[in-house]
């Protein structure tokens, strides 16, 4: 008995990484699997149409059940269409995982128009369009009378929550937008029995981390490898099972360890007397708080994962992407 068994699960870029195993594990936990997966290069251009009809195969292959599907979720047409799919191949939608990205890495100067709206409309505009879509597929089965338990699981990202880093201004942002997004929905459709939570994945290997300064090669074959792309798998098929009773959580996932984050919270706080605050009150009340320096909180975070030598090269490598 899977703990998946009887659901419907629609997940996004399920083509590669992180999608895929997920794809793989709710299948084999006992789901009905959409392969959303337009199979395009990491920033988003291109396609192969290939990519998400392989995943369904493997998994009908191993007696599963899954259809592909190779719409964009950053297109608002091709969101409802996948929620249709789903119900049209197996007779509803119980599970979202939203999972699909595209970089496009540009320190500021550099960072066109057109890499912004890629790397945003795929992560936070894909996100609200599969869960819009969803959203109105199970108002309609609540009002009949439906109330099975259903589960959105968002994918974001440390770098727009712990570690925003340079060069991903569009990428941090929608991360930390589907970050707020899964505390919005988890209010919205808590009436609706729905569930809605996050992941966030840290140094997992695939194709978007192959470049990242200091990750370990994987182990030889057969080894147990904590980085593997599946190890996000059983957290997120944990947040969608039915038995799991968190909502508006999001969850960081770092190899066989798994955090629950907590947002901004407040920190000093300084409080005038009756009159207004002028430029030069607030210089002497706010100045005299503690200093946070992000570049110190990055170095440090930095050193941490990567060693003591990415103190060195963090300012030399800012520059050059400035430059
Ligand atoms: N790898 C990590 O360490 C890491 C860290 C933090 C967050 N994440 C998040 O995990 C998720 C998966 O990343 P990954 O590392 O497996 O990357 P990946 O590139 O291996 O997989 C992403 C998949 O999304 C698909 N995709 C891209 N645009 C799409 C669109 N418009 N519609 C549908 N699918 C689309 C791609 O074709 C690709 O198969 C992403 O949301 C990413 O932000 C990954």
């Amino acid at each position: 008995m899977g703990s998946l068994d009887g659901k419907v699960a629609l997940i996004t870029g399920a083509g590669r990484g992180i999608g895929r195993e997920e794809a793989l594990f709710f299948a084999a936990e006992g789901a009905r699997v959409v392969v959303n997966d337009p199979g395009v290069e990491p920033d988003g251009s291109g396609g192969d149409r290939g990519v998400a009809a392989a995943v369904a195969e493997e998994i009908v292959r191993a007696g599963g059940r899954a259809v592909a599907d190779t719409g964009s979720v950053a297109r608002w047409e091709d969101a409802r269409q996948m929620v249709e799919t789903a119900v049209e191949a197996f007779g509803d939608l119980h599970i979202v995982v939203n999972n699909a990205a595209v970089e496009r890495n540009r320190a500021l100067p550099k960072l066109a128009e057109s890499d912004f709206d890629e790397v945003v409309g795929v992560k936070l505009k894909g996100t609200f369009a599969v869960s819009h879509w969803a959203a109105r597929h199970w108002r309609e089965r609540r009002a009949a009378g439906d109330r099975v338990d259903r589960a959105i699981v968002n994918t974001t990202s440390g770098s727009g929550l712990l570690n925003p880093l340079p060069a991903q201004t569009g990428y941090a942002a929608a991360n930390a937008g589907v970050a707020a997004m899964t505390v919005v929905h988890a209010l919205e459709l808590r009436g609706w029995g729905v569930r809605v939570n996050a992941v966030s994945p840290s140094m997992v290997r695939t194709r978007l981390t192959r470049d990242v300064p200091g990750m370990p090669p994987a182990p030889a074959d057969g080894a147990h490898d904590p980085l593997h792309p599946r190890a996000i798998a059983p957290v997120a098929a944990y947040l969608a099972s039915p038995d799991c009773p968190f909502t508006g959580q999001v969850f960081s996932v770092r190899g066989t360890t798994v955090t629950r984050n907590q947002g901004w919270t407040a920190a000093e706080r300084v409080t005038g007397d009756d009159a207004p605050w002028t430029v030069e009150s607030l210089a002497r009340a706010l100045g005299a708080l503690p200093r946070h320096d992000p570049f110190e909180a990055l170095l440090t975070t930095l050193a941490a994962a990567l060693g003591p030598a990415a103190r060195d090269t963090l300012h030399r490598d800012i520059d050059a992407l400035l430059t």
